[in-house]
């Protein structure tokens, strides 16, 4: 989790364009002799609305599988923390921006770009805002959140071991639409970076494409941000123009490749959000499958990043997990099922059910259909079962609500049978209250617990019964009318319905029985 991380090790290492460019060697030399890991800052920019996603929140706090657009990006950022700082540019949306990040990461420093002038003028706020930041600033756009740490820091290293003053993670892609493009000199070697809108029919051509991730080398990235003009179709200060500025000053760049190419996917609309989502899907099943996790239908099991699963757990089709989930070893998961924030113990088994915020203990069986509110607490093996509402409910070991039920601010003690269609009145229009319910009860069918109210180890409730008072320890409790019958009621009161003349019907058939049954008493079968 952020803040936890521990960053790559990589050596420290004197920046070539440095020694190259004595201007910067005042704010750039070490003073002491002693080798020290070097200071890696980064920043990142989410300043922009995100106009094509058509909504209120801004693009990079839209979400996927766990965390959102930026929270990854901040994710794949976080070893860096413990030797430099994390800068995010926030504009648009900028207090919901700050509010996140206050929650996520709050290590990070939030700065504010007024108007969105462009990548290269965000980046140049973040640096105005640290005059003292030297060494190596790592450049992220907010919104490319398939990017791995694991690349990242394969780009700082390749940055640093090239001495280099700018380096750029690109891909090779089939659909460059819309990206800047990479372009090269005759002799292959990195020139520029062209955005689509600017560029001329053959770099269009070009499928060679800049992430949004890059490594500058501070001085060298501060001197050519003061440079940068507006002279583009946007009329924007681009950050890319930078790099073009420092390769034509003969400074060394580095155009590094990324692995894969879906890592640097970014998404401006809804669809083609919806597209990295499956794609983040695919990866996060790829892991736990090959972790020894059975997914039984990979393309509708959606499984946050923040969730853990233990080996042998089986995930059937349709199946959302969600939060701080836990699944534990061998228990099964679904069909369509949703975990949010739930500890599921080993080998419980949960289907066809919704779950938020409650832990279902060891070998537990929930569903099929049910749903646990927050604060359901349900013991090792014991039962939520069909049609079973339960909320800030504690069950035993072994105890069972099998059918039809709410459970709302209860505790139903071990090996208790809590029969079908029982609620618990939790609710009196003004309080909620608990009721408890001891250890290897049976209550009846049908049971109202009006709460507060306690029922003793080892106590029966008849069907029925609405339980207002105490049921002590081994007590039956009953608690309704007896039964009276009001003969030839439908008959008179409600003569030539349906209903009467079935009884009639029925009726005359008792009285046909009941003279047949005298003939055969007063002439037994074997005289006749
Ligand atoms: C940018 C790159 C392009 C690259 C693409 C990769 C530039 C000029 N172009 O284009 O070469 O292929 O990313 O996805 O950099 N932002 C701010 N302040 C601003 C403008 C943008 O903070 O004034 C932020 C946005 O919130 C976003 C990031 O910078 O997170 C990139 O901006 P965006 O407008 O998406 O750039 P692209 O057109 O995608
Ligand atoms: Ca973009």
């Amino acid at each position: 989790m952020w803040g936890n991380g521990s960053p790559q090790a990589f050596g420290a290492s004197q920046s070539w364009f440095e020694s190259r460019h004595p201007s910067h060697l005042t704010t750039m030399r070490r003073t002491d002799t002693v080798e020290e890991p070097s200071v890696r800052n980064v920043i990142i920019l989410a300043a922009g609305e995100g106009k094509r996603m058509k909504s209120s929140v801004p693009k990079v706090l839209h979400p996927l599988l766990g965390r959102t657009l930026l929270g990854h990006v901040l994710a794949a950022a976080e070893p860096f923390l413990e030797s430099g700082t994390v800068t995010v540019v926030v504009g648009h949306g900028g207090d919901q921006v700050r509010e996140h990040l206050a929650r996520v990461a709050p290590e990070a420093v939030p700065v504010t770009q007024t108007e969105q002038r462009g990548t290269g003028h965000a980046v140049r706020i973040a640096l105005d805002a640290s005059p003292e930041l030297s060494g190596t600033v790592v450049v992220l756009n907010g919104d490319i959140p398939l990017l791995r740490a694991e690349t990242l820091a394969a780009l700082v290293h390749a940055h640093e071991t090239a001495q280099a003053s700018a380096t750029v993670l690109t891909a090779e892609v089939d659909n460059p639409t819309g990206l800047g493009r990479i372009v090269r000199n005759a002799g292959g070697e990195f020139a520029a970076i062209v955005e689509e809108r600017d560029a001329t029919p053959e770099q269009r051509a070009v499928r060679e494409i800049n992430s949004g991730a890059y490594v500058f080398e501070a001085a060298a990235l501060r001197e050519m941000l003061g440079k940068l003009s507006t002279n583009n179709d946007q009329g924007e200060e681009y950050l890319t123009d930078v790099i073009g500025m420092l390769a034509a000053a003969g400074a060394p760049i580095v155009a590094h490749r990324a692995p894969d190419a879906t890592e640097t996917l970014g998404a401006n609309d809804r669809a083609e959000l919806a597209g990295l989502r499956a794609l983040m899907r695919d990866r996060i099943n790829d892991e736990w499958m090959k972790a020894g996790v059975a997914i039984i239908d990979p393309a509708t099991t959606w499984i946050d990043v923040t969730v853990t699963l233990e080996r042998d757990a089986v995930i059937e089709p349709n199946t959302h997990l969600r939060g701080a989930t836990s699944i534990g070893e061998a228990a099964v998961i679904g069909p369509d099922t949703s975990l949010i924030d739930v500890v599921v113990g080993p080998g419980a088994a949960v289907v066809r059910t919704h779950a938020v915020s409650s832990e279902i203990g060891p070998q537990a069986s929930v569903g099929p259909f049910a749903y646990l509110r927050p604060g359901s607490q349900l013991g090792r093996k014991s039962k939520v079962g069909t049609f079973v509402e339960t909320k800030a409910a504690t069950l035993g070991e072994g105890a069972k609500v099998p059918h039809l039920s709410y459970v709302g601010d209860a505790t139903i003690g071990e090996h208790t049978n809590i029969g079908a269609a029982t609620v618990f009145v939790n609710y009196d229009g003004v309080r909620k209250q608990r009721s408890v319910i001891g250890a290897h009860a049976r209550t009846g069918a049908d049971n109202m617990f009006v709460a507060p109210v306690h029922v003793g180890d080892g106590a029966y409730t008849a069907a029925g019964s609405v339980i207002v008072k105490d049921v002590p320890a081994g007590a039956l409790g009953v608690s309704r009318a007896t039964q009276r019958n009001i003969d030839g009621w439908v008959e008179r009161k409600r003569a030539g319905t349906a209903a009467a003349e079935a009884a009639k019907v029925a009726r005359a058939r008792e009285e046909n029985h009941a003279e047949a049954g005298q003939v055969a008493e007063s002439s037994p079968r074997d005289e006749q």
